[in-house]
């Protein structure tokens, strides 16, 4: 499976948004869809994200080509698309570095891209894998927040890959995901993956995270970013921070998994990062039912900053970082 990809002359993606009750391609052709697909999550995550950008990059020089001011303007659209994940942008910069060459170089940047993301998740399983194992032992019981999977990639994942590597080793002793309000990435989206895998799992409330660390029902908390800061600070899904207070109350491992393409030593600190702002209504219905009175209104950051200080360990695929004294 794969969440994203290349296919005759088109991007093709799972729609995220139909998930888990339905499973469906979309084929995406014009960038005005690849930047919808974004904003809508149809395909999220920060790794995937940067694919989705690099392939609209080549859409782009198709769509537009003879048209310079045109083609800048939507390669300026794909890049702030959703302004958190650094992947995004960066995967745009790299197709667009291209564009000089032609068309057939940015397209072959792009998918160097997709495949560089696809070796990236599994030398991050591994290492993951390892690093959990020498923190925690044998069978370690580890709760996740958002979807790190394949999803959030391109085939494999980054924190979840690592779940699925401990299964793979006969070590994994059970799994929680974090249902991950609004949008429920963790309940529709990791639930599915995990399902698929073959792996038992639980799905608990995001306020559960921190209650169920200090009553001893997690050994470690282990989930992805969308931007690891320079000084160790990392931005992850809206709820990430609180499961990290929650484990350093508790005494655990707080470990972040994520690829090199999502370190970024430009941004000194998570003071220094957009967080996207979503609509209110993702706040004020579940699902498609209105749960607020009329005229409640909501705020509604889809990321926070989880302090270095409390992070025990940043695992890339080439490298491990302990930001944490
Ligand atoms: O808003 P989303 O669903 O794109 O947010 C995704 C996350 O926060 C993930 O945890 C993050 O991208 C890491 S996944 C490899």
């Amino acid at each position: 499976m794969r969440t994203i990809d290349w296919v005759d002359g088109a991007v093709e993606i799972i729609d995220q948004t139909a998930l888990p009750d339905t499973e469906r391609t979309l084929r995406l052709s014009t960038v005005d869809e690849v930047i919808d697909a974004i904003q809508r999550l149809a395909v999220r995550g920060a790794p995937a994200i940067g694919v989705a950008g690099a392939f609209g990059v080549a859409i782009a020089a198709r769509e537009f080509a003879g048209e310079p001011d045109a083609l800048s303007s939507a390669v300026l659209r794909l890049e702030t698309a959703r302004p958190t994940a650094v992947n995004l942008a960066r995967g745009v910069r790299l197709a667009a570095a291209a564009l000089a060459t032609g068309p057939e170089a940015v397209l072959e940047a792009a998918l160097a891209l997709r495949d560089a993301e696809v070796t990236s998740s599994a030398a991050m399983a591994s290492l993951g894998a390892d690093l959990v194992t020498e923190l925690c032992g044998s069978s370690p019981r580890l709760l996740t927040h958002c979807n790190t999977g394949g999803l959030a990639t391109v085939t494999g994942g980054t924190a979840l890959g690592v779940v699925a590597e401990l299964h793979r080793r006969g070590g994994l002793g059970g799994v929680i995901a974090s249902e991950t309000r609004p949008l429920l990435q963790g309940a529709r989206l990791t639930a599915w993956e995990l399902g698929r895998l073959g792996i038992d799992y639980r799905v608990a409330v995001d306020g559960a995270g921190p209650f169920l660390m200090a009553r001893g029902e997690v050994d470690a908390v282990i989930l992805g970013a969308d931007r690891v800061c320079a000084n160790g600070d990392v931005i992850n899904k809206v709820g990430s921070y609180a499961h990290a207070l929650g484990a350093r109350a508790a005494g655990i491992p707080f470990i972040v998994v994520a690829p090199e393409s999502t370190v970024d030593e430009h941004t000194p600190s998570g003071d220094s990062v957009e967080i996207e702002d979503r609509a209110a209504d993702e706040v004020l219905h579940f699902g498609t039912t209105r749960s607020t009175p009329p005229g409640a209104r909501a705020i509604n950051p889809a990321f926070d900053v989880t302090p270095a200080a409390l992070v025990t360990a940043i695992v890339t695929d080439t490298r491990v970082l302990r930001p944490a004294p």
